[in-house]
């Protein structure tokens, strides 16, 4: 078969280990019909350190044309741009440079997974977080001078109507449900304050209006971090602007195993990456305590985009059966019990289960 050409960009602290265990279990689920051909691109904090860039003009051209891209996390706190920001080092750029308007962040609890709450209600929701506006516009720009600053949150009509329309199309046609079944986008905003967030409202009854087959469900900010800790089950899709859905896919990620349960998809019309939703997590890099369960399911949703659904189903199927089958538990403090390697090995084996 012809291979699919897949961008690897390993990051920083724990990256390219995380990197290492998906391609483990890519290549050990593909099969014979299925050829990946990795090809490892050089980009965050590390690469600033060494090349005064993040990320070269050439490596972003070559992007655009690879079939899928996937990502590690990149930052490291001590590296900074001279205007004293650091953001990732990449977020901005690739975000914004390749106009990938959506942050995709399903947030499912596996089974065996220690329950940080009451009850025994599913939790499986998908966070749609606007992904290239919003207060996130004013990144990059330093801190101006010692007296005042401000930072700009732009919402325009298009911006706003495209990601919005993304989360009704989701949740028509994605597989998992509320636990009453019924299909619902949750539009959270702080609009009781905020004229921007009142205008995305506006424009989410618009949009909504268009799907009168998916219910129209509201929570100010505030009460969406509640409700996402004391009834989760509740939630569906969620929309919401950038910033806002930063902190809220954290709080949701708490309460289903931790940060290194959570992939994201960075989804455009055209160039979509896939990465976790936490960070380079420098302090426990290259000790075999990070959870790969993020990032081996960002691969997953990369093999659903780029038409290989099978091998995505593979890999998911995979993932919960070596949770329901208690061959990998997660430490309170995140990391899997027996470590980084033995998680991996553990999704591998249960391929095929
Ligand atoms: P972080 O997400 O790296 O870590 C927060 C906490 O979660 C830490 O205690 C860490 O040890 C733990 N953790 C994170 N992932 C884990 C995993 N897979 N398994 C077990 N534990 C895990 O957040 P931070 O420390 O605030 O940020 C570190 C760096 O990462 C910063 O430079 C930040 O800007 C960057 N960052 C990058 C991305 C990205 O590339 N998309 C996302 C978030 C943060
Ligand atoms: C994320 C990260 C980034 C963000 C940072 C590193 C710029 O926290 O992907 O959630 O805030 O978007
Ligand atoms: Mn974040």
């Amino acid at each position: 078969p012809t291979p699919y050409e897949i961008a690897l960009i390993p990051g920083d602290g724990i990256g390219p280990e995380l990197v290492d265990s998906a391609v483990q279990v890519l290549e050990a689920a593909a099969g014979p019909d299925i050829a990946l051909r990795f090809t490892t691109e050089d980009a965050g904090a590390d690469t600033y350190r060494r090349t005064g860039s993040a990320l070269s003009d050439e490596t972003f051209a070559r992007l655009s044309g690879y079939a899928g891209i996937l990502k590690g996390p990149v930052g490291l706190p001590e590296v900074r741009k001279p205007d004293g920001t650091e953001g990732g080092l990449l977020g901005g750029i690739l975000r914004g440079g390749l106009d990938t308007y959506v942050n995709e962040r399903p947030m499912t609890l596996l089974p065996g997974i220690d329950r940080p709450l009451r009850g025994t209600a599913p939790i499986d929701y998908v966070i749609v977080r606007e992904n290239t506006e919003g207060l996130y516009l004013a990144r990059g720009l330093g801190v101006g001078n010692d007296h005042a600053c401000t930072d700009q949150l732009l919402m325009t009509r298009p911006g706003v109507e495209r990601v919005v329309r993304y989360a009704f199309e989701l949740a028509r046609t994605r597989d998992g449900a509320p636990a009453d079944g019924v299909r619902r986008v949750t539009c959270v905003d702080k609009s009781n304050v905020l004229r921007t967030f009142a205008f995305f409202r506006q424009i989410f009854d618009e949009i909504g209006e268009q799907y009168p087959d998916i219910e129209r469900d509201y929570r100010y900010a505030d009460a969406a971090g509640h409700d996402l800790v004391a009834n989760p089950s509740h939630f569906d899709v969620l929309v919401m602007e950038n910033f806002l859905g930063d902190i809220l896919s954290d709080v949701g990620a708490a309460t289903i195993g931790g940060l290194g349960m959570c992939p994201a998809g960075n989804i455009g019309d055209g160039t979509a990456y896939f990465e976790p939703i936490h960070g380079s997590a420098p302090t426990i890099a290259g000790r075999d305590l990070a959870n790969p369960t993020s990032q081996i399911l960002a691969a997953a949703m990369l093999a659903d985009r780029i038409g290989a659904a099978g091998l995505a189903q593979r890999v998911r199927a995979a993932v919960r059966a070596a949770y329901e089958g208690g061959h990998i538990r997660i430490l309170p403090t995140g990391s899997p019990e027996a470590g980084t390697a033995a998680a991996t090995r553990a999704i591998i084996d249960a391929l095929g289960d």
